[in-house]
């Protein structure tokens, strides 16, 4: 409790009498909605206090930056969800990542990311990391054996993401994870160097489609910008662990590093949370019926989506998730230019043209063909990326039809 304000004398100024006015939080009053606490300061009763209270272990408060009542509640509830003890969070999915790699890699170190991860993560590490003499490599995900083959002595971060940022690959986690951990029993059994740690992007999971600890990662970081939010209003990440010795490393850092979110935005959240896992069931359904009608379609060669029997990594997929969010992918025939695949885009009326996804609107993105060139890829036309949202399915492919009718030849 603050100190009290009784002591306020009836001469002081208006200001004074305003900013001390006695405020007390109420402590009778019951409600489901978690309280938004906002704070930069917190206010200590007495100097003994200041020196003993300590966040780390969030048994106290001292700071705005180190938790209030609403972010350790956000926190503990994400955790839950993703089946991890502890729980950070940052003002975005991509800051999630940049905090991963700052916390964990130092100079000389050696960090490997799959090639079809979300383009900024691998830009974070390969053009900023890169200028503090980490050496950044991408791997092949949807081949183990390419892992196992570029780890090296000085590896020390593995990512994963599942699936593939645009071509929804579906990777083998646990046998990647395994490759991971054999190394590190070669490390120890030689009482050499560092253990490495896996990493997931576990934005498309959302800790709904499956477990990610289950699956052998150390730790699991997400954009809380999609799922969880579900508004398509906020941007916040999260880095989960259930290791506290990781958890404290990342925690040091990000308390280093400054990287406070909002209690409004925490509020939006918190308030999305409850209605999650139905609203990734939704999406999902739809988004199945419309990969359905689409591999049947002969403008595409190719529809990815990990629920689709011949999408890549769809055995995997199968064996590891319940559930496979709001994403699918088409391959244009090659004889469908750029242009007009544009022109389709800009033909659709409810897919908005707009990055991210999980949100109530149903976004496109056409990512042409230059995106894939430098991975083997057995395809000529146009990448285009559906985030669908919560309209009616028929409505949806209604629009399709319609934007496919419009670049007809
Ligand atoms: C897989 C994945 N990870 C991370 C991010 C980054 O999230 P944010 O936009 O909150 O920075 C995105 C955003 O699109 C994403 O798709």
């Amino acid at each position: 409790m603050a100190k009290a304000t009784t002591h306020l004398k009836a001469s002081a100024s208006l200001s004074t009498q305003l900013i001390h006015h006695p405020y007390v939080a109420p402590s009778s009053f019951d409600s489901v909605a978690i309280g938004v606490h906002k704070a930069s300061t917190v206010i200590f009763p007495n100097v003994a206090a200041m020196r003993s209270r300590t966040w780390q272990d969030k048994s106290a408060y001292t700071y705005g930056l180190h938790g209030t009542p609403t972010t350790f509640t956000l926190e503990e509830r994400l955790a839950t969800v993703e089946g991890g003890r502890y729980c950070i969070l940052v003002p975005s999915g991509l800051a999630a990542i940049a905090l991963v790699d700052l916390a964990l890699l130092q100079t000389g170190d050696h960090v490997l990311i799959p090639e079809n991860a979300y383009g900024p993560g691998k830009d974070f590490a390969c053009v900023e990391l890169e200028k503090w003499g980490v050496q950044c490599e991408f791997f092949d995900a949807q081949h183990p054996a390419d892992l196992a083959t570029r780890i090296t002595p000085k590896t020390r971060l593995v990512w994963l993401e599942a699936p593939g940022s645009v071509t929804l690959e579906f990777p083998d986690l646990p046998a990647l994870t395994q490759v991971v951990a054999k190394a590190n029993e070669g490390r120890a059994a030689l009482g050499a160097g560092r253990s490495i740690i896996t990493a997931l992007d576990n934005t498309w999971g959302a800790g709904v489609a499956f477990n990610p600890f289950d699956l052998g990662v150390d730790v699991s970081m997400q954009a809380l910008t999609k799922y969880p939010s579900g508004g398509g209003d906020v941007l916040m990440g999260s880095v989960i662990t259930r290791s506290p010795e990781l958890h404290h490393e990342m925690l040091m850092t990000h308390m280093r590093l400054g990287l406070a979110v909002g209690a409004n935005d925490v509020e939006l959240v918190l308030r999305g949370l409850p209605s999650m896992a139905l609203r990734y069931a939704h999406q999902d359904a739809t988004t199945r019926a419309l990969v359905h009608w689409a591999s049947a379609r002969d403008e595409f060669d190719m529809v990815f989506h990990p629920a689709s029997p011949n999408s890549p990594g769809h055995a995997a997929w199968k064996r590891d998730c319940s559930g496979a969010a709001c994403l699918f992918s088409v391959v244009f025939k090659s004889q469908f230019t750029t242009a007009q695949v544009d022109a389709f885009c800009d033909a659709l009326q409810l897919f908005q043209l707009g990055y991210s996804w999980a949100g109530p609107i149903s976004l496109v993105v056409p990512y042409g063909q230059s995106a894939f060139k430098h991975r083997a890829w057995a395809y000529e036309g146009s990448v285009v990326r559906f985030a669908v949202g919560l309209e009616g399915a028929g409505d949806l492919q209604a629009d399709i039809e319609q934007a496919l009718m419009a670049i007809a030849v």
